[in-house]
């Protein structure tokens, strides 16, 4: 019955779970407020507030899980890819955790950690299965052939997903992150009322860069054109009018566009692999748009579907204790001197 204690650091959030014999026990995560004011994450910033957060919110995964220090087998920690000022703080806490309790150190790949979130609900997709990760920072199509082992078929040349949301919801004067918000507002537009156009990009990549421009010449010509014109057909005044008569269609046909990218995409690997589990994960995965669709095209096409629950799509230490509760499986033991790194290889 291995427990272990897992802490994410990566980027904004200060989270520690608790995992046991597969279970997840508890998931306790600190949101940094911090930020809203800059209309983005601040790194120093960020690093700051993980130091502040990182021993009460350890102390709340273990009181929440009816667990204590010495029942841990082992440490399970982030290592890549993310801000590294925020890593080494999650880091460097596991690792002398791990040197002062005498326990196996787990070092846990982020975007690896999103795909195997699926494997927290009692109902798991079969390896292999499919999994496309939607966050702020990426968007990749990934094959899964055992929790340790997976690689990527397709990954965006450009924005991630969650960036095209927030750089949409940015055009339109909405404040950070605005994914949710083109959510709550194309809740109540037509989809079909502003058509935006699809990258013509073969194989399994995405491209979001596009939209993006073609969204924000859109806005300038007040919905008349999405093409550039030296000279915008609309003041600034117009725009602002056409937006805010236009909100929620805008965001509803924004918010198709990406949706459509994305899934197009995924029944493209479904064709290609033949593999009929298949998942979403990451933060962009709260989409309620993206999730009815994703659902719609598994009845469709036969496939068995998995969201993972809420709290388990965003940033969260959940994953990063299954993972590590996998890894630990399999006999991995990391050494104290596993380097931390912003970037990293699969
Ligand atoms: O995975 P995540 O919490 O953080 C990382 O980027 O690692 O993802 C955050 C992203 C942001 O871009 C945010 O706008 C987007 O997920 N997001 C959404 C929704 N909820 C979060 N995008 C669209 N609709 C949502 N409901
Ligand atoms: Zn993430």
């Amino acid at each position: 019955m291995p427990t272990i204690l897992a802490i994410e650091s990566s980027c904004d959030e200060t989270s520690a779970a608790i995992c046991r014999d597969g279970l997840v026990l508890s998931n306790f995560i600190a949101t940094q407020s911090v930020h809203e004011q800059y209309g983005g994450v601040v790194p120093e910033l960020a690093s700051r507030a993980h130091m502040q957060n990182i021993v009460p919110v350890v102390d709340k995964a273990l009181k929440e899980a009816g667990c204590l220090l010495s029942e841990i087998d082992a440490v399970a920690f982030t290592q890549s890819p993310g801000l590294i000022g925020s890593l080494l703080v999650g880091g460097q806490f596991a690792r002398s955790l791990a040197l002062a309790l005498g326990k196996t150190l787990i070092a846990v790949h982020h975007m690896q950690a999103h795909v195997l979130a699926n494997l927290i609900a009692d109902s798991k997709p079969s390896f292999p299965f499919l999994c496309l990760t939607v966050s702020g920072g990426h968007t990749q199509i990934v094959l899964c052939e055992s929790p340790t082992r997976m690689k990527v078929i397709g990954e965006t040349i450009d924005d991630a997903a969650g960036e095209a949301f927030d750089k949409s919801a940015k055009l339109l004067g909405l404040p950070y992150p605005g994914g949710p918000l083109i959510d709550k507002y194309a809740k109540q537009g037509n989809p079909h009322r502003f058509s935006f156009p699809e990258p013509q990009l073969t194989g399994l990549n995405f491209s979001f860069s596009g939209l993006k421009t073609s969204i924000l010449y859109f806005l300038q010509n007040a919905g008349k054109s999405h093409v550039y014109k030296e000279t915008f057909t609309a003041s600034e005044d117009e725009k602002q009018a056409f937006i805010s008569e236009n909100l929620a269609d805008i965001c509803a046909s924004v918010q198709h566009r990406i949706i459509t990218i994305l899934l197009n995409k995924l029944k493209k690997a479904a064709v290609e692999t033949g593999i009929k589990d298949i998942c979403l994960a990451g933060g962009v995965s709260a989409n309620s748009g993206l999730r009815n669709a994703f659902e719609d095209l598994g009845k469709k096409y036969g496939w068995n579907t998995f969201i993972p629950a809420f709290e388990y799509c965003t940033d969260n230490a959940g994953m990063i204790a299954i993972t590590g509760y996998y890894k630990f499986l399999e006999g991995v033991s990391d050494p104290l001197s596993v380097p931390t790194s912003a970037r990293a290889e699969w």
